[in-house]
C-alpha cells in the first residue's frame, strides 16, 4: 500500500474508530451546554467559548453565531464540572467561570465585560499591524515570534541603542528556546549571527523603540485588532488536548495509519503520541547525541512500514523509532562533517521503500544528505545546483513517489526539485518575490502544496504543467508555516495570528477559523477520512495538540 504523506485518505482505516465515533454520538442525544453570549452593548457573534472538564487534559471550544447563540454539539461534553474561558478581542469573561454540565440543563447566559488590558490579548499580527513604521521593514518582526510573542518586545523599555545587543543575544539561542528555558547555541557560525540582518539593524531598533515603552508608560499609537469570526468561520468545534509535559513544544504533528497522532518536541528529547479516542498522551525518550547542544527535534514522519523518523536539529542526526518495539535508534551525522552548528531540521522517509534511503539536510551548510536506512551511512549531495550552477538554500523537504526531494527555499523565493539519479537540481521561482516558501506536502496527483511565509499565501506547483499558483490569505500578517491539501481544499496555519485558513481551491475562497489561545502553529495535517475534513496542529507555544473540525 502506498502511503500518502500526511493526508490520510480512504476507508482503509480502522473500522474500529468509526464504531467508537458512532457510540459516542448516540451516548447523548441532545446538546447539553448551550446558551447565548452578550456584552453590555448586546449579543456578540464570533466569541469563542471553551469548556475544560476538571481533572482532564481536554478543552472543547465552540463559537457564537450571529444571534450570539452557542451550542456544544451532542456527545462533546460528558456530565461533570467545567471551567469556562472565552476569546473575543477587547473582552474578558465576567461570568460564569465554572459550570456543571448535565443532560437537560438550562441554557446558560455567558456575560462579557470590556477588557482592561487589550495589549495582553493581542496576537503578534495585531501588534505588527499596530506598530508605527514602514510596512516592508516590519517583515523582520516575523523572525521574532518563534520563541516568544511580540507582547514581550513591546512591553520592554529598551532604547534604540540597546537593541543591536538584544538582536545579537536573540541570535545566540536555538529556535527551540523559550524565555523560561533558553537554549544557547554552541560556538559556531549559527550562534554568532544577529537575529536581524545587518542592513536594517538601525531602522529596526528605531522601530522597536517607538513601539515599546521606552518613551512612555503606555502605548500611544492606535491598537489595530482583527475582527471576530463571523458566518462560516463560527461553524466549528475545536478540541485541545494538553500534553503531559506542559513545557513541550509540539512542532510537527502527524497521523499514522492507525489514526494515532504523533508529535515531535522542538525543545526536548521526546516524541509522543496522542490517542484521539481517549485523549491519552504517551511520551517516549529519544537519544541525546550531543549533551551540550540545544535539545529538541523538528520534522517527524513515517516510512512505508509505519516506523517514525525524527530530525534531531542540533543533536546532529536523525532517529528511527520502531513502532513495534518502541525503540529509538539514532543515526548521527558523521563526526568529521560536524561543527557546533550542524542542524538536521528535516527528514523525508515517506518513500524510502523505493530505494532504501531517507533524505535529510544540514540547515547550517544547506547541504542535502541521503541516509541508507540499513547501514546508517550518510551520503553528502552537497549544496544542490542546477545546470547554471544556481543553488537553493532548502528548508522544507518533500520527497515525491520516486523519492526525489523537493526543497523549499525559506530564505528566498524558490522551489527546487533534486533529481537523485542525475544529481541535478531544477529551480522554479514563485510568482511573488521574497515569498519565503517554508513547508509543504505532495498530494495524490503529485502536486506540491506549500506555505509562503512572507507572501502570506498558499502556493501550489504542478510538475505536469510547470505552473505555480498562489492563493493569498485574506488576513494580513498570517505568515503561514505549512500547507496541506485534501479533497479539493487546502489548509494552512498561522504563526502570527492564531488562525487556520481553509481554501476552497476551485473558487479560491477562504474561511479563517480563530483558535482559542496563543498557539504559534507549525506543521498542519489533514484527516480526510470522514465526510468533513479534520485538521490537526501542534500548539508550539501552548503545550497542546489541537483538532479543528468544521461543521460544514
Ligand atoms: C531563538 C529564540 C528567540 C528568538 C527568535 C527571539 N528571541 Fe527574544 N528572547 C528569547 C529568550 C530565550 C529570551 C529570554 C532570555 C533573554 O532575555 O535573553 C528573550 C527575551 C527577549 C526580550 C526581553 C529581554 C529582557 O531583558 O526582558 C526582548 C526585548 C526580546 N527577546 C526581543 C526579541 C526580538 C526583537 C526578536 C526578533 C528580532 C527576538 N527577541 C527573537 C529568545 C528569542
Amino acid at each position: 500500500m502506498r502511503q500518502l504523506p500526511r493526508t490520510l485518505v480512504g476507508a482503509k482505516l480502522a473500522g474500529a474508530s468509526a464504531l467508537l465515533l458512532t457510540s459516542c454520538l448516540f451516548a447523548f442525544a441532545e446538546p447539553n451546554f448551550n446558551g447565548s453570549v452578550s456584552a453590555p452593548e448586546g449579543a456578540l457573534e464570533g466569541v469563542l467559548i471553551s469548556a475544560k472538564k476538571s481533572g482532564t487534559n481536554k478543552t472543547v471550544t465552540v463559537v457564537s453565531d450571529e444571534k450570539g447563540a452557542f451550542s456544544f454539539p451532542a456527545g462533546r461534553l460528558s456530565t461533570g464540572d467545567y471551567e469556562i474561558s472565552i476569546r473575543a478581542i477587547g473582552y474578558d469573561l465576567e461570568s460564569p467561570a465554572k459550570i456543571s454540565v448535565s443532560d437537560g440543563m438550562k441554557p446558560v447566559s455567558v456575560k462579557l465585560a470590556k477588557t482592561k488590558d487589550l495589549g495582553a490579548q493581542m496576537s503578534n499580527a495585531e501588534w505588527i499591524m499596530s506598530m508605527p513604521g514602514d510596512e516592508k521593514l516590519k517583515d523582520f518582526l516575523t523572525d521574532c515570534t518563534g520563541c516568544h510573542t511580540l507582547h514581550r518586545v513591546v512591553g520592554s523599555d529598551y532604547k534604540a541603542d540597546d537593541f543591536p545587543d538584544i538582536f545579537k543575544r536573540m541570535g545566540s539561542y536555538s529556535p527551540g528556546s523559550t524565555p523560561e528555558a533558553p537554549q544557547p547555541l554552541l560556538p559556531g557560525p549559527r550562534g554568532e549571527r544577529p537575529r536581524v540582518n545587518a542592513q536594517i539593524i538601525k531602522p529596526a531598533s528605531e522601530l522597536l523603540a517607538r513601539a515599546n515603552l521606552s518613551g512612555e508608560k503606555t502605548h500611544s499609537y492606535a491598537m489595530k485588532t482583527l475582527p471576530r469570526p463571523k458566518g462560516r468561520a463560527t461553524k466549528v468545534v475545536i478540541t485541545e488536548y494538553d500534553l503531559n509535559r506542559r513545557e513541550a513544544q509540539p512542532h510537527d504533528v502527524i497521523m499514522t495509519k492507525d489514526g494515532m497522532i504523533w508529535y515531535s518536541d522542538f525543545g526536548a528529547q521526546f516524541i509522543g503520541s496522542l490517542d484521539p479516542a481517549t485523549g491519552k498522551v504517551t511520551d517516549y525518550p529519544i537519544p541525546t547525541l550531543k549533551p551540550d547542544a540545544p535539545k529538541g527535534s523538528l520534522q517527524i514522519d513515517a516510512d512505508a512500514d509505519g516506523n517514525l523518523w525524527i530530525a534531531m536539529m542540533y543533536q546532529a542526526g536523525v532517529t528511527k523509532f520502531d513502532m513495534k518495539t518502541k525503540q529509538a535508534t539514532a543515526f548521527p551525522v558523521p563526526q568529521e562533517w560536524q561543527t557546533g552548528s550542524t542542524q538536521e531540521s528535516m527528514v523525508s522517509p515517506q518513500y524510502s521503500n523505493v530505494d532504501g534511503k531517507i533524505w535529510t539536510n544540514n540547515q547550517e551548510t544547506h547541504k542535502l544528505y541521503r541516509v541508507d536506512v540499513k547501514t546508517g551511512q550518510y551520503e553528502d549531495m552537497g549544496e544542490p545546483k542546477d545546470v547554471n550552477g544556481v543553488s537553493i538554500n532548502g528548508y522544507g523537504l518533500v520527497a515525491d513517489p520516486q523519492n526525489n526531494p523537493y526543497m523549499l527555499e525559506f530564505g528566498n523565493t524558490r522551489v527546487g526539485k533534486f533529481d537523485a539519479s542525475a544529481k541535478m537540481l531544477t529551480v522554479y521561482p514563485t510568482p511573488s518575490l521574497r515569498s519565503r516558501p517554508r513547508r509543504g506536502m505532495m498530494d495524490e496527483q503529485g502536486r506540491l502544496w506549500f506555505a509562503e511565509y512572507a507572501a502570506n499565501a498558499i502556493g501550489m506547483f504542478d510538475p505536469k504543467t510547470g505552473a505555480m499558483t498562489e492563493w493569498r490569505l485574506p488576513t494580513p500578517w498570517s505568515n503561514p508555516y505549512d500547507a496541506v491539501y485534501g479533497k479539493g481544499e487546502a489548509w494552512a496555519g498561522s504563526m502570527s495570528n492564531d488562525q487556520v485558513a481553509r481554501l476552497d481551491v476551485a473558487s479560491g475562497t477562504y474561511v479563517e477559523y480563530l483558535l482559542p489561545r496563543p498557539t504559534n502553529i507549525r506543521r498542519t495535517i489533514l484527516d480526510t477520512r470522514g465526510a468533513k475534513p479534520v485538521l490537526w496542529i501542534g500548539s508550539n507555544h501552548g503545550g497542546s495538540i489541537i483538532k479543528v473540525e468544521p461543521l460544514d
